[in-house]
């Protein structure tokens, strides 16, 4: 049987107990591939790679050294909280690389989406390139690949595949959670200790903000678009949505409209609100949002949101639109 297929007598991890167990199997069994040699984990902060990150911290410790690229597209809080959770809590051997200006710098002017993807996807790839090549030693290299991934060829999540290094870095991939579906991977990180808004967090796409600041993306927009998607997981969170909205974030569009403020004419940006449920990323249904919570995110955003003067709610499935917007 390959080992790329889940044995169907596997049971399904549902449990605490049940991740505990696994969590055992999987240290000793790494620890008899790993041996003595060095792992390598590009940890995006993202549920699967920080579960691999943290069944490798227990089971080999120091000898993991996680790579966490800041492409300048994440969410507000999520590098703070890689550090925090892994390096400063975990005592894992983490790198941190501001990549911010480099990422921003190459697509400055880049209005095509796929452009944009290939260009932030390439990019990636070199800078852990460049990182892997200033250490001595690494035999493996671990990735959060999950069951989704192997059995879908299309899967959501290719981004946590650094399969495009150069041949003299082929290293031995580490796989610990490849049989494992989504929701096991959670109750595995939960049995792991890792925080819940870790282990709970919403898919996020490679690309991450990236494709949800439109057209050419400019660091102005960028802030708006981080400062808005933060309102609104806060104001999702404290009622109670964010644990029953599939993916909710926000997009700044690259146009503007007219607004007023304080007697004058403004000519800002409009914040545009998605929130969506599906079951496999395939097709997927509106929210039905309160109304006055929707009232109450579009105070604080207009309030709190330096160029933005508007927001709006998407109200369209897929399909015909796409979850994201680019
Ligand atoms: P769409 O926009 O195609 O998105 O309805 C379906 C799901 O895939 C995620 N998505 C991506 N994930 N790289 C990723 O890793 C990408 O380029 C990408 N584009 C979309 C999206 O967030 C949604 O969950």
């Amino acid at each position: 049987m390959s080992a790329n297929v889940r044995p169907s007598s596997m049971q399904r991890i549902t449990t605490a107990e049940l991740a505990n167990a696994f969590i055992e199997k999987q240290v000793a069994e790494l620890r008899a591939q790993i041996g003595t040699s060095k792992v390598l984990l590009a940890l995006s902060g993202g549920v699967d790679s920080s579960v691999v990150a943290a069944l490798l911290i227990k089971a080999v410790g120091k000898q993991l050294v996680c790579v966490h690229v800041n492409h300048g597209l994440l969410r507000k809080g999520e590098p703070e909280q890689v550090i925090e959770v892994f390096r400063n809590q975990m005592d894992a051997n983490l790198i941190y690389v501001d990549a911010v200006d480099r990422f921003l710098d190459k697509l400055a002017g880049v209005s095509d989406p796929e452009t944009k993807r290939k260009i932030i996807g390439a990019e990636f790839i070199r800078v852990f390139e460049e990182e892997a090549r200033k250490l001595d030693g690494i035999k493996f290299l671990a990735q959060g690949t999950i069951y989704p991934d192997i059995i879908e060829s299309d899967g959501v999540k290719a981004h946590h595949n650094v399969g495009g290094l150069p041949e003299d870095l082929k290293f031995e991939l580490v796989e610990p959670v490849k049989l494992l579906f989504k929701d096991e991977v959670r109750v595995v990180g939960k049995a792991l200790g890792l925080p819940d808004n870790m282990v709970y967090r919403q898919p996020f796409p490679g690309p991450g903000l990236g494709v949800r600041c439109t057209g050419a993306i400019t660091r102005d927009r960028l802030e708006a678009l981080r400062e808005s998607d933060a309102i609104l997981r806060e104001e999702f969170a404290k009622n109670g949505l964010a644990g029953k909205v599939w993916q909710y974030f926000t997009i700044v569009p690259d146009y503007k409209s007219t607004g007023v403020i304080n007697g004058k004419r403004s000519w800002d940006w409009p914040v545009i609100i998605r929130a969506v449920n599906t079951k496999d990323a395939m097709t997927a249904t509106v929210e039905n949002i309160p109304f006055e919570l929707l009232q109450h995110i579009t105070d604080r955003i207009i309030h709190e949101v330096k160029g933005v003067n508007r927001v709006l709610y998407d109200l369209t499935p897929k399909p015909t639109g796409t979850i994201e917007w680019e």
